[in-house]
């Protein structure tokens, strides 16, 4: 944290822009103890990372909004490398004190996961989103969050996030380094549009990747208590239950749009075809595309 404004400044960890405060505690989240029953959830930030945290609760529940909504999603799943101030635990701290099994989430680049995941061979889900809507949805959120410094214009956020200058650096080398590493981990890669054109269909492949049957009843309430506007209306989920000194929802909801294509309202057309040509290039080899619209 800078003491003088209060904000997180960015630190890297092997070359990978973090938040001071993961940086001033990366032994402990490098040495996280895993479990060989933890389900770890896997995203570049805001690529919906929520949205798939609270399917696999309500897998894992039955399809029982109850039981999920009794504590808000950020301690039913921890975040494993987030350090808030004083008194909200620490990730780490919410892990261990965690029955099994686990629902975990990170951020971290492939090649900075904490080698106990790949020892225990964890099942990972990975979510990717599209790069614009992604940045869209960045910019919106550091905006709100009290803790980032703020993002300035939109024009010299998306540069800086291009370039990988943001928390978690690279957008490009974070979707296709752990797209490489699903050929040798089990790891399920997802794609956020795909859950938007299919919710019902994108649950079944996550249920059966976890093993686990899910009844067309369940399937079905799955589908309804994970719905945008669900989410957006329920404290458990919309992350409102932070205090407003760490997301500010006034200046833009947690919860914000929830869609495929909005970039559209922020990207001028020379700044789309940056952008595409830089895309063509950076995924060309790798067998990733994406889609940024329904
Ligand atoms: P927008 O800012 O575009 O609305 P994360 O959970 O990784 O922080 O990502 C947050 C983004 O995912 C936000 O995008 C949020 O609205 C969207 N999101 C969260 N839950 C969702 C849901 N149930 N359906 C669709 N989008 C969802």
């Amino acid at each position: 944290m800078d003491h003088e404004s209060g904000h997180w400044r960015l630190v890297k960890i092997e070359g990978i822009p973090l938040s001071s405060k993961t940086a001033e505690n990366w032994e402990q989240i490098r040495g996280f103890q895993a479990r060989p029953d933890d389900l770890l959830i896997c995203t570049y930030p805001k690529a919906g990372t929520s949205w798939i945290q609270e399917i696999v609760d309500m897998i894992y529940h039955e399809g029982d909004p109850q039981k999920c909504d009794q504590l808000p999603l950020y301690q039913r799943s921890p975040f494993i490398e987030l350090f808030l101030p004083k008194p909200i635990l620490s990730g780490v701290q919410e892990a261990k004190a965690m029955p099994s099994p686990r629902i975990l989430k990170t951020h971290l680049p492939v090649q900075l996961l904490p080698s106990s995941f790949w020892e225990h061979n964890c099942k990972i889900i990975y979510l990717a989103r599209n790069i614009k809507d992604n940045a869209v949805s960045y910019f919106n959120f550091s905006r709100m969050n009290q803790l980032i410094l703020n993002p300035g214009e939109w024009n010299d956020f998306l540069e800086n996030f291009v370039a990988g200058k943001g928390m978690c650096g690279s957008w490009f080398d974070h979707v296709c380094g752990w797209w490489k590493a699903k050929d040798h981990h089990p790891i399920l890669y997802l794609f956020y549009e795909d859950m938007k054109e299919d919710p019902a269909r994108e649950i079944q492949k996550i249920a059966k990747f976890l093993g686990l049957g899910v009844p067309e009843l369940v399937l079905n309430q799955i589908v309804q208590h994970t719905a945008f506007e669900s989410m957006k209306a329920n404290p458990m989920t919309n992350y409102t239950t932070l205090p407003s000194s760490i997301l500010d929802h006034t200046v833009s909801p947690f919860m914000r749009k929830g869609t495929v294509g909005e970039w559209k309202e922020h990207f001028t057309v020379a700044q789309s075809e940056w952008l595409d040509a830089i895309c063509a290039q950076e995924l060309g080899r790798s067998g990733l595309s994406f889609r940024t619209q329904l």
